[in-house]
């Protein structure tokens, strides 16, 4: 690394205030991006700021603190859709984060649009937020549930995948962005092909993606994309959906009540026009508006840019690993096609306890089934140890990882 390169990573570490402080009396080493990121300074002086001198109501009130809020809101709605490159900000519907997108999909395009006889394709890579909506969709609707077939390794999807899976009966494709387990990355510019040419549409679950790698919709001509604002430097309990104008058009709402409508009589509503329609309630206007500033942040540092510093992390841990006979990783030992995730197990050392341990050297990773138990079935292990990357990592954190597997296998050895 330059000293350039290593100045502006402290310059990145210094807005964290999180960073900052020490866990069991170390200082703290925070590996555990992909179950929720930390926050910059900027972004909790913007939800601040909305509670302090602010605090209103959207879209309702006649003066003047509500409109400013409604603009806030707006804004932030705006910035989003800047940020995946949608056409136009109707197609960003705020939710409480991926899992609500993802039922919103399910319940509203999902249970209308499927029937029996039709195909929903998936993998065994989902998080349970990508899978158990679609095992309850098929369900309902008499559709069947079809898994792109995976290499033995589980490392990736097989090769011919796509063309053997998806056919004439698939309406839907609903598949990762970014294995939350593994950092795999399917292709999906030649799935969203394949999906387009049989007349499916195409799901990205963006949770682990979306933060971490430049994600252009219409490029990809990705219909949904799902993905939550605590895992890119925003506030937990906001995140967002955005669809195509033409699938949005069509579907019904997903929750009804205030704000969702147009008129309404004693026994019938019509409904607001997009992106109202599926945003019923009071939504979380602070969160969306910490979601905006989070955009605005991570644009000011560049998303090419943290793509290749946690490309640079994940293959410096790869290389690392290769020196460690006890080491076993998931999802291959390449470090192509996969994000800033390294999930592990150290000799048979249950992966919990290797976490405690880690914990006691100021390390935070995540332990156990990641919310992928058929990825774990696959694998035929109860879980594993995951160290997850994001902008503000360094090389030094990795050594300080690696050095505390000493401390576990003096324990267990
Ligand atoms: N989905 C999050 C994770 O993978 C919580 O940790």
């Amino acid at each position: 690394m330059t000293e350039v390169q290593t100045k502006a990573l402290a310059g990145i570490r210094e807005q964290f205030p999180v960073l900052e402080r020490e866990m069991r009396g170390k200082p703290l080493i925070y590996l555990d991006n992909g179950a929720t990121s930390l926050k910059p300074k900027r972004v909790i002086d913007a939800e601040l700021g909305y509670y302090r001198t602010n605090s209103t109501n959207i879209h309702r009130g006649v003066y003047e603190l509500s409109e400013a809020a409604t603009e806030q809101y707006d804004s932030a709605r705006a910035a989003v859709a800047g940020f995946v490159n949608a056409a136009n900000p109707q197609e960003i519907i705020f939710t409480r984060g991926t899992t609500e997108s993802i039922n919103l999909v399910g319940y509203s395009w999902g249970r209308t649009f499927l029937e029996a006889g039709d195909e929903i394709v998936t993998t065994e890579l989902e998080h349970h937020s990508n899978l158990v909506v679609w095992q309850e969709v098929a369900n309902a609707t008499g559709a069947a549930l079809r898994f792109l077939p995976l290499r033995d390794d589980s490392s990736g999807l097989a090769d011919g995948a796509v063309e053997a899976t998806i056919g004439e009966k698939t309406k839907l494709v609903a598949i990762t962005g970014m294995s939350n387990v593994t950092g795999y990355m399917p292709p999906l510019a030649d799935i969203i092909a394949r999906a387009h040419a049989v007349g499916a549409v195409v799901l990205v679950d963006g949770a682990q993606l979306v933060a971490h790698h430049p994600v252009d919709v219409q490029a990809l001509d990705i219909d949904f994309l799902a993905w939550s604002g605590h895992k890119m430097c925003g506030p937990s309990g906001i995140g967002a959906l955005y669809a195509k104008e033409s699938l949005l058009e069509r579907m019904p709402p997903f929750h009804y009540g205030g704000d969702m409508i147009e008129r309404v009589w004693a026994d019938r509503a019509t409904y607001a026009p997009l992106p109202e329609k599926f945003e019923a309630g009071t939504p979380n206007i602070a969160g969306a508006i910490g979601m905006g500033e989070a955009v605005r942040f991570l644009e000011s540092v560049g998303l090419d840019r943290i793509a290749d510093h946690e490309h640079d992390l994940i293959a410096y841990t790869l290389e690392h690993a290769r020196r460690h006979s006890d080491l076993t990783v998931y999802g291959g030992t390449g470090s192509a096609s996969r994000g800033g995730i390294f999930s592990f197990n150290l000799g048979d050392v249950h992966s919990h306890d290797v976490g405690m341990i880690l914990d006691s050297a100021g390390i935070a990773v995540r332990a156990g089934f990641h919310c992928a138990q058929p990825l774990m079935r696959r694998f035929g292990i109860p879980g594993t140890v995951r160290a997850s990357y994001y902008l503000y990592n360094t090389r030094e954190e990795i050594d300080a990882l690696f050095t505390a597997f000493d401390r576990v296998r003096e324990i267990f050895g």
